[in-house]
């Protein structure tokens, strides 16, 4: 394999939705060929919940789609920057807070929003926080993080395969 892709999807809590889009991508990399080796993690900006497992919502919405998920939160550092390729952050403020520890301007250029790659996204390009609401919003994070996914693999498969 000439290189490797790494990306990290980084949410608040690193419970609800970035282990979401960290499951989904390991599960369709593990079904597809992108031409190009990946690897993925997923972290928050917040240190809340580092240790903890996925929050059972978002367990419980994966299982029904069947797409294993674990992992135990981490929080995201300014060293990280240099383990990683893409940093896809889940939202707005969340982007706003990558760039702002990121130590230099080619890190903070690795930084985007997973809904850029969303193609029913529509000028909003958050993944919106579905921590303090009902289970409707993991299965909306679900649909929004599943579609934007496979953007993505298209866009590292047509962008990153060469190198
Ligand atoms: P996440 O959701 O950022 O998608 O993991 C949240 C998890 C926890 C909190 C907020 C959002 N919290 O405030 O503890």
């Amino acid at each position: 394999m000439a290189s490797t892709t790494r990306v990290c999807f980084v949410c608040l809590g690193n419970i609800c939705r970035s282990p979401t889009a960290e499951a989904i991508m390991a599960h369709r990399l593990g079904l597809e060929d992108v031409g190009v080796h990946v690897e993925v993690e997923s972290a928050g900006t917040g240190d809340w919940h580092v240790g903890h497992p996925p929050d059972e919502r978002a367990l419980e919405e994966a299982t029904r789609r069947g797409v294993p998920m674990g992992g135990t939160a981490q929080q995201f550092t300014a060293a990280d920057f240099d383990r990683f390729d893409l940093v896809l952050a889940m939202d707005s403020a969340n982007r706003e807070a990558l760039r702002a520890l990121a130590p230099t301007p080619q890190a903070a250029e690795k930084v985007h929003l997973l809904r850029e790659f969303d193609p029913q996204a529509h000028g909003d390009l958050d993944v919106p926080d579905p921590y303090f609401g009902g289970a409707d919003g993991f299965v909306d994070v679900f649909d929004m993080v599943d579609r934007s996914i496979t953007g993505l693999i298209a866009h590292i498969g047509s962008t990153h395969a060469q190198g």
